[in-house]
């Protein structure tokens, strides 16, 4: 089905499933623990035996020799693969280092070597003995100081690397009020609970990996590239994921070595990589520093919008693309925005949720703040003074659906924003300086092509099967609904099966463009499965009401089942786009507020309370959206006061490189998280009318915590995470 024009009416509005806040279908399974993990398939095949992985003690450089002699010998050794003796290996499009380091090195923690044993216990007592001697290069692993040789890089997912409209330099130079200011971000590693795990099984030529991964396609296809056999040789299974955030969009070490380990031992083997080589082995966001200008009439009119970042990455690596919401947010007669990148050997900079307007946001919209401060304008009213129905770059081109005005308005009155003191550190609670922060919430809305198949049986069951991914988020769910909804059967008489290779291929789960694509691509399943059902009861599948698993054709009707007959009805479609997104632009929106509460004293901060307001079209399950809405939240309370890795410039690696020293927010860090959701549906992103959420959560969080931090006690830090000791020598004198 090609999506070409806005969506008509359609059985999806009907809203009998769609909307309704279902609980999760595979809740159950989690909360009992009989969902299996990857790493918990101890029945899929027998005779396991364990791998374990080492990391390179070297972030650039050449390994001289490994010493496996100690390791061979120890008890349970079956196989030991390294550079040495894996054979012919090549790269998957998605990764930008080798996942097999060797000779060469390139970044700290690349896997040098698997040890595969009988037991867990032996893979890593060998893998201990295993004796690497390197010979280190000098390399590249401070973002600040190789800045100034950024390179321009080439355009990208997020669009041209630098854009220019009006005259930025002439306007900004001649506006009345300014404001010239750099922010950074640090390097933020996806901490997911799950680790990256995978248990890999050779039949002859075959191989069948069970393992967590967001992008079956993906998978499929680099680990067909990486080990050069062909992709129909290769079955992935990925049920059930917990949490990937970005982290699991591409093939890792873990999936490939188990591959390499089983091939070794001709055994099955099963890895999850150790906790303390996720953040170095796997992929993070990048740290950027962000430069922006910004210049307004007297009125409050923004003029001029200058927004510049840099960022490293290894080699072919992509910049972090922190400038591509400032090209839509704010309407300004003259903008330039720039993305530079430099080379750095640090562990691979990749897509963490949100990637590139996470970290935009979390600059721009302290820079908005300040700039509302200069100009003495409520920071609500000075967004909605420069809201925008277009493109600012592009004037022909109107938003499919921006409420952004609508979300700050409803969110101002609900959160009490009217008891704000505009005059920092004017509010105090006994030793607590009290303080509300707002921002914007923004980002894009992305068409993906989406396949799936849905059948119906003699009992009247429905089945689809898709090898979309659910990462925690719900996918099970809406998909359960979207087809009870196409098919007037109750959700709980629909069964999805989801994250397999055979299945058809979906957008899979990133980008926050899973809810909507996915429930699209069933969408286009379910039509056609209708006019198959249409056939059979020989009438016009628009002569058609399906409800209450029956089929009703004027005065005729008959129920699903009599119609799928012993053999069943099965239908298999795709969602496609044409050029909808093109023609209108497609984002989601929202606003953020934020009470803290700043010690005096010590600087600690707290979050006292937080509001979301969100227009991002049809919400298809208010509870499974509400859900990444205060999950994002609480990832952007973790980015605004505590999540860093911090860089070893020296010898090139993060050093916090475990839960314990990199910290993310519980729930004694969080208070009570409200999230309001405005009725919207899109009828330009696809026939569910609806766009993403799981990612807009995240967008302009941070900065409101900051902004709110800067309330409370007149500071006002430009670099995250704003931790106590950013705070702690200009905290206002105790009267
Ligand atoms: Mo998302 S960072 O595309 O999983």
């Amino acid at each position: 089905m090609k999506f070409d024009s806005p969506a008509a009416a359609n059985p999806i509005d009907q809203l009998n499933v769609i909307g309704k806040p279902l609980d999760r279908v595979e809740g159950p399974l989690k909360v009992t623990g009989t969902a299996p993990y990857a790493y918990e398939r101890h029945d899929v095949v027998p005779n396991q035996a364990y791998g374990h992985i080492i990391g390179a003690g070297i972030a650039k450089g050449r390994i001289l020799s490994i010493d496996l002699a100690a390791a061979k010998a120890a008890p349970g050794v079956l196989a030991i693969v390294t550079a040495d003796n894996a054979g012919k290996l090549a790269k998957g499009d998605h990764n930008i280092a080798n996942l097999l380091g060797g000779p060469e090195i390139q970044h700290y923690h690349q896997a040098v070597a698997v040890v595969v044993a009988e037991t867990f216990e032996q893979a890593r007592a060998a893998a201990l003995l295993i004796k690497v001697k390197y010979q280190p290069a000098k390399g590249a692993f401070d973002l600040a100081a190789v800045k100034d040789s950024a390179i321009k890089p080439k355009a990208g997912l997020a669009g041209e690397s630098d854009t220019a409209v009006g005259d930025f330099d002439s306007a900004f130079t001649a506006a009345p009020v300014q404001l010239d200011a750099t922010y950074t971000t640090p390097d933020q590693s996806h901490a997911m609970m799950e680790p990256h795990a995978s248990i890999a099984a050779w039949d002859g030529d075959k191989l069948t990996l069970w393992t967590s991964n967001q992008m079956v396609g993906w998978a499929v296809a680099d680990m067909a590239e990486t080990l050069g056999i062909p992709k129909e040789n290769i079955h992935i299974s990925t049920p059930y994921i917990g949490g990937g955030f970005g982290g699991k969009l591409f093939l890792r070490a873990d999936a490939l070595f188990a591959a390499l380990g089983a091939r070794a031992a001709n055994r099955p083997v099963k890895i999850a990589l150790q906790r303390a080589l996720m953040m170095n082995n796997t992929t993070h966001r990048a740290a950027t520093i962000q430069r922006i200008r910004l210049g307004a009439g007297k009125d409050g009119r923004l003029t001029a919008i200058g927004h510049e970042s840099w960022s490293g990455n290894l080699p072919k690596g992509d910049p972090e693309t922190a400038v591509a919401q400032t090209r839509l947010l704010y309407a300004g007669a003259n903008r330039m925005t720039s993305t530079r990148l430099s080379e750095l050997n640090l562990p691979e900079g990749s897509s963490m949720r949100a990637p590139g307007e996470a970290s935009g946001m979390m600059a721009l919209e302290i820079a908005i703040d300040e700039m509302a401060e200069k100009l003495s304008l409520d920071p609500i009213e000075f967004r909605i003074l420069n809201d925008t129905q277009v493109d600012p770059e592009k004037p022909e081109r109107p938003f499919s659906k921006r409420q952004l005005t609508e979300c700050l308005r409803t969110g101002a009155k609900r959160f009490g924003w009217d008891k704000r003191k505009s005059a920092p550190a004017h509010v105090h609670e006994g030793r607590w300086l009290i303080g509300m922060g707002v921002a914007a919430a923004f980002r894009n809305n992305l068409p993906m092509k989406s396949a799936a198949r849905v059948k119906v049986d003699k009992r009247g069951i429905v089945t689809v099967e898709t090898d979309m991914t659910d990462i925690g988020t719900g996918s099970y769910t809406i998909l359960a609904q979207t087809a009870a909804e196409m098919l007037g059967v109750d959700p709980e008489d629909v069964i999805v099966r989801l994250g397999d290779s055979t299945f058809p291929v979906s957008c899979g789960s990133g980008g926050q463009f899973g809810a909507n694509n996915s429930t699209s691509g069933v969408y286009a399943a379910c039509t056609k499965l209708r006019e198959l059902i249409a056939k059979k009861a020989n009438v016009k599948p628009e002569d058609l009401a399906f409800d209450d698993g029956r089929v009703t054709a004027g005065a005729s009707s008959w129920s699903l089942a009599e119609l799928a007959g012993d053999e069943g009805l099965s239908a298999e479609d795709h969602i496609e786009y044409g050029d909808l997104s093109k023609k209108f632009q497609q984002s989601t929106f929202g606003a953020h507020f934020v009470e803290v509460g700043v010690d005096i004293y010590t600087g600690v901060t707290r979050v006292r309370r937080m509001l979301a307001v969100c227009a991002c079209g049809r919400i298809l399950n208010p509870k499974t959206a509400r859900s990444q809405v205060i999950g994002a939240m609480t990832m952007g309370v973790g980015a605004a006061l505590m999540e860093e890795l911090a860089v070893d410039t020296r010898q090139g690696f993060f050093a916090n490189h475990d839960l314990a020293g990199y910290e993310v927010p519980v729930h004694a860090d969080l208070p009570h998280q409200e999230v309001i959701f405005l009725d919207e549906t899109d009828p330009i992103s696809s026939p569910m009318k609806a766009k993403g959420v799981g990612e807009l959560g995240i967008c302009g969080i941070a900065a409101a915590v900051a902004n709110a931090i800067h309330n409370a006690t007149g500071i006002r830090v430009r670099d995250y995470p704003i931790t106590l000791d950013k705070l702690i020598d200009h905290l206002p004198a105790i009267s």
